[in-house]
């Protein structure tokens, strides 16, 4: 069994062989998942420390389509309210015959942590953890643009908004770049940004009409509030006169150009209700994607093909 914690150090052809496992497992012209028998037997755990209602939701479809048994602990209400440990929760979940944790922490690195603790039969899959990686958020959108533009070679991919507090921006940008688009820009203000944010192999842009141009691909993220600690920004209103997509900054793309966002969606604070509705808008594809995605991770740790990633430290977000 292998973990998927993290996209880093992972290959072009082993995220291609991910994306045409996931598209095995799509009816062809149909946008609905067949049934396999894959995980027949085993036992898949959603630990999920944080809400969500897309990355907990695809999971369990994406198990259930592959024949798993599916186990969603409910945190608040679990005996980690009675003071039990991570560690001894672990323990006991392991004691119940699971195969796989699915994990989303507020932590940068729990996942990480998790995979060092528990025995080796059991594989770990990051569900999204702290500012640091969502792998198969990252993954589903790769999808999601590969079905729309047959590929990836000179594509020109912005993300716009809250860069700063994005796990899901730091996965997009590794995989953008591994797949060998020609282009990552992000948009956004200076506060919203990490200082080293070049370094992650992207270009950055200040001003929206600028970052626009060409582009043929969006993708919007939302201001992440639960994250920001009293960091210097602008305010919901200013954001959207700036940095929100409506039908005019749209324009100033390829008129091809598809909109993305991995949700939730703040209609009016970072995009307009009639771009996120809108002919050129994929954002509910991108869900549909997120089953097939989750089912070819899970089967894939499965079986082995999946290497295990270097763990960061674990910190604070
Ligand atoms: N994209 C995403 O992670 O959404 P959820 O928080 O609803 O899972």
């Amino acid at each position: 069994l292998r973990h998927f914690l993290t996209l880093d150090g992972l290959s072009r052809d082993l995220l291609t062989d991910i994306l045409d496992t996931a598209d095995s497992f799509i009816e062809v012209g149909e946008r609905t998942i067949k049934k396999v028998p894959l995980l027949r037997g085993r036992t898949v755990v959603n630990l999920f420390f944080e809400s969500s209602t897309r990355t907990r939701s695809t999971f369990e479809l994406a198990a259930k389509r592959l024949s798993a048994d599916v186990l969603n602990l409910d945190i608040s209400t679990s005996a980690t309210s009675k003071g039990e440990s991570l560690s001894d929760t672990l323990l006991n979940l392991e004691a119940m015959a699971s195969d796989m944790f699915v994990v989303r922490h507020s932590q940068s690195g729990a996942p990480h942590f998790i995979a060092e603790s528990v025995t080796p039969g059991v594989a770990i899959i990051n569900a999204g953890d702290g500012r640091h990686a969502h792998p198969t958020q990252a993954m589903l959108d790769m999808l999601t643009i590969r079905q729309h533009k047959g590929g990836f070679e000179g594509l020109k991919v912005a993300i716009v908004g809250d860069v700063l507090h994005s796990r899901v921006a730091r996965s997009q940008i590794r995989a953008l770049n591994v797949l060998g688009v020609a282009e990552v820009r992000v948009i956004a203000p200076g506060t919203l940004l990490p200082k080293d944010v070049e370094s992650l192999g992207c270009t950055v842009h200040y001003d929206m009409a600028e970052g626009m141009k060409d582009l043929d691909v969006v993708i919007m993220l939302r201001l992440q509030n639960e994250r920001m600690e009293g960091a210097l920004l602008p305010s919901e209103r200013e954001f959207y006169r700036l940095y929100g997509l409506n039908r005019d900054k749209l324009a100033l793309a390829h008129p091809d150009c598809i909109v993305m966002h991995p949700g939730p969606i703040n209609r009016g604070v970072e995009i307009e209700s009639a771009v996120a509705d809108g002919p050129q808008s994929v954002i509910l594809n991108q869900v549909t994607n997120g089953i097939a995605i989750r089912m070819a991770v899970m089967s894939m740790a499965m079986v082995g093909s999946l290497p295990n990633a270097s763990a960061p430290r674990l910190r604070e977000d």
